[in-house]
């Protein structure tokens, strides 16, 4: 591990322009369980409570979840040391922009300006009869799925449901960030979800280096990591950090 700790480190100084792409993995050291793997939320809930459909005409059964999944957990999490390194790299000059698949804000917690939500955000919901937002911090959540204070619409959170089109600026802007990036850090990711899954081949493509830290082997792994860092990223970013001061 040492060695390859080192490795990271010449890399990442080496950079002159570096991307993070970061998954479910990154926060759960800040209480908020991964999709997939062990206690991971779909092998307890059905991913199709994130069915557009079956939100707009069954919105009484898959909302109560979708609150407790997305709002109640998100609730109290706070970053951990792993988004506060990427946001002390970012200040640093150390890292350019995060492309993120997660929703949970806690990048932007942390400090990090740059940040792409792959996947949309849940700081606030779309109406889905008028098209107007509505932030989080001015919608009461209640048993029942809130509602537009403008037209009294079914609000969605902010965030894609399955099928849902990825939003812009991220979609266009993840694919310049892969190319532009002379190194790409992957973290908590299973790689298992696509289009997201295709942003770190992309990079490779373009002749980024890739690091990848995550307590398991995935996808990435074999095929195009140039260092593979096994273990949590709140305890593997913070050793990076300490030999680069
Ligand atoms: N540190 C680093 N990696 C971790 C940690 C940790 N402490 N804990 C778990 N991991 C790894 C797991 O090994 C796994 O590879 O994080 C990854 C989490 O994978 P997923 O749960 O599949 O999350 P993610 O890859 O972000 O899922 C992508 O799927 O359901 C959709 O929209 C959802 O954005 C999500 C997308």
């Amino acid at each position: 591990m040492e060695t390859s700790i080192k490795r990271a480190v010449e890399l990442i100084r080496n950079s002159g322009y570096t991307v993070a792409f970061t998954g479910a993995g990154i926060s759960v050291e800040s209480g908020i369980p991964p999709f997939r793997g062990d206690n991971g939320l779909w092998s307890e809930y059905d991913p199709m409570i994130l069915d557009l459909n079956r939100y707009y005409y069954g919105s009484e059964e898959s909302w109560p979840v979708i609150k407790r999944l997305f709002f109640d957990f998100f609730g109290n999490a706070k970053p951990n040391f792993a988004h506060m390194v990427l946001a002390e790299w970012e200040a640093s000059g150390l890292l350019q922009t995060i492309i993120t698949q997660n929703i949970d804000n806690l990048h932007q917690e942390a400090g990090s300006k740059s940040v792409y939500e792959y996947h949309g955000n849940s700081r606030q919901f779309i109406c889905l009869e008028c098209g107007k937002y509505q932030l989080l911090k001015d919608t009461k959540l209640l048993n029942t799925a809130p509602l537009c204070v403008s037209c009294g619409g079914l609000l969605k959170p902010d965030f894609i449901f399955f099928g849902e089109q990825i939003p812009e600026p991220a979609a266009s802007q993840s694919v310049k960030e892969a190319g532009k990036a002379d190194l790409f850090i992957i973290i908590g990711t299973s790689g298992e979800v696509i289009p997201a899954s295709n942003i770190p081949f992309l990079a490779k493509k373009a002749g980024a280096k890739i690091i990848e830290i995550n307590t398991e082997e995935g996808r990435f792994t074999h095929s195009i990591s140039d260092v593979f860092l096994q273990g949590k990223a709140g305890s593997i970013l913070p050793k990076i950090q300490e030999q680069i001061n």
